[in-house]
């Protein structure tokens, strides 16, 4: 059994939950000590649709982790899976308390605390705050501390989720056998914090989690999460699509598209026929590329069509996680059509972690690992829990910070 203290995180997806127990200790740097990974049942369409069968996947992955990890788990972080989460613009003000007028942690503490208070009824809860902009006295000021005002006023991007699907899937995850659940972790926020290089948090890049049954997409800008939005489409889609098309069953559709899948016609072998039981004509792999390009464009058109609605630009790096960015071409056919750098993210190293899980699919728990490792450095580095509210940011929350 370990000394240290055991943190479990849980990466809830459309097709599969990966839990990890993690010894986090002094570094910022997780060890997983135990990996557990369960089929999800109960999410349909990117929502909760059965919370009971979610529950059994939950604690099913879980408890595989716990096992092999041999340690009791304090603390529990999850992603909000299928919850509609969005972003938005909150400020916090606060007057400055000691007589000196001098700017001391509490006081940064306070304002970002004030920032997070939405309306009554906007139906939303705070998921991350991330300070954007502060400043004394009307001034802006990037440098807070041991500076002198009189008000103390913070600009904050929120990732806000809809407050009765987040209360749902907390009865969920604080459910008998698991829990009691710690803090959310949204996955665009934790893949932005370790997927993308220092040069694309500070310009502008788009993270792209293609799943299974959901895309998720998230537009950091100058290293603050502008915009984020989760499409009910996916790989599941590309598979039904296949199914449907070609006559077969789903899971033999999921099969050809693993074994043979390729992301446009142009891509598959010309010669290349697929035969299946029952079925009178073999099947050609170009038809099985049209099919996958066809639904591929559709996600494509659809997650551009909310970025320029919501008056952004397809930034000039895009970064694709998930088990769908697997499918071979799919970057390049998205590079062409947004003419942008594409690239599928190497999923971060983490120590301990079974090797099998070095792959798209599990980027998303990777991160998520990372994020709450930093998280737990944060918090002890930060006497009395001070900053306990604003470490939301990015791999840089260090630097961001350490001179406030
Ligand atoms: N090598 C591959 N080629 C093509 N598709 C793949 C490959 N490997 C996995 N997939 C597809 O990726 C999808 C699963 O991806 P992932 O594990 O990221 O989903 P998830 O996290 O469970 O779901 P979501 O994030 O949508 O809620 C499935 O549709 C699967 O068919
Ligand atoms: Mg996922």
């Amino acid at each position: 059994m370990s000394k240290n203290e055991c943190v479990a995180v849980l990466d809830i997806g459309t097709a599969k939950t990966v839990a990890f127990v993690m010894e986090l200790g002094s570094r910022a740097k997780p060890f997983v000590r135990g990996a557990g990974l369960s089929a999800t049942l109960g999410l349909h369409k990117g929502k909760v649709a059965d919370g009971e069968a979610l529950a059994f996947s939950l604690r099913g992955a879980l408890a595989q982790a716990e096992q092999n990890a041999d340690c009791k788990i304090s603390k529990l972080f999850c992603n909000p899976a299928g919850v509609s989460v969005k972003t938005l613009l909150n400020r916090g003000t606060t007057a400055i308390q000691q007589k000196t007028k001098e700017i001391c942690a509490p006081d940064v503490e306070r304002v970002v605390e004030a920032s997070k208070i939405l309306p009554v009824n906007s139906g939303q809860e705070v998921v991350h705050a991330v300070p954007q902009r502060f400043y004394i006295d009307e001034r802006p000021c990037q440098q807070v501390l041991g500076e002198h005002g009189v008000r103390l006023e913070v600009e904050t991007r929120i990732i806000a989720a809809d407050a009765q699907q987040l209360a749902d899937l907390t009865g969920i995850v604080n459910g008998p056998g698991f829990g009691p659940l710690t803090g959310w972790i949204h996955n665009g926020l934790a893949l932005a914090g370790s997927v993308l290089t220092e040069e694309e948090q500070n310009a502008s890049a788009l993270v792209m989690d293609m799943g299974a049954g959901t895309t998720e997409v998230t537009l950091v800008d100058k290293q603050q999460p502008v915009f984020t939005f989760t499409l009910p489409v996916a790989g599941r889609h590309i598979t039904n699509d296949l199914s449907v098309g070609l006559g077969i069953s789903f899971d033999e559709a999921e099969q050809l598209k693993l074994q043979y899948g390729v992301a446009g016609e142009d891509m598959a072998d010309p010669q290349k026929m697929v035969e299946f039981e029952g079925q009178k004509n073999a099947v050609s792999l170009r038809v099985v590329g049209e099919i996958i390009e066809a639904r591929l464009q559709e996600i494509f058109m659809l997650v551009q069509q909310s970025i320029l609605e919501a008056g952004r630009q397809i930034p000039p790096a895009v970064i694709l996680a998930g088990g769908t960015a697997l499918l071979p071409g799919l970057a390049k056919l998205l590079a062409t059509r947004w003419e942008t750098q594409v690239r599928i993210a190497d999923p971060p190293r983490v120590e301990g972690a079974p090797v099998n899980f070095h792959n798209a699919a599990f980027v998303s728990i990777a991160a998520m690992s990372i994020y709450t490792a930093h998280l737990n450095i944060f918090a002890k580095k930060t006497e009395k829990g001070y900053f306990r509210g604003i470490f939301d940011k990015f791999s840089y929350y260090w630097r961001a910070f350490s001179g406030i």
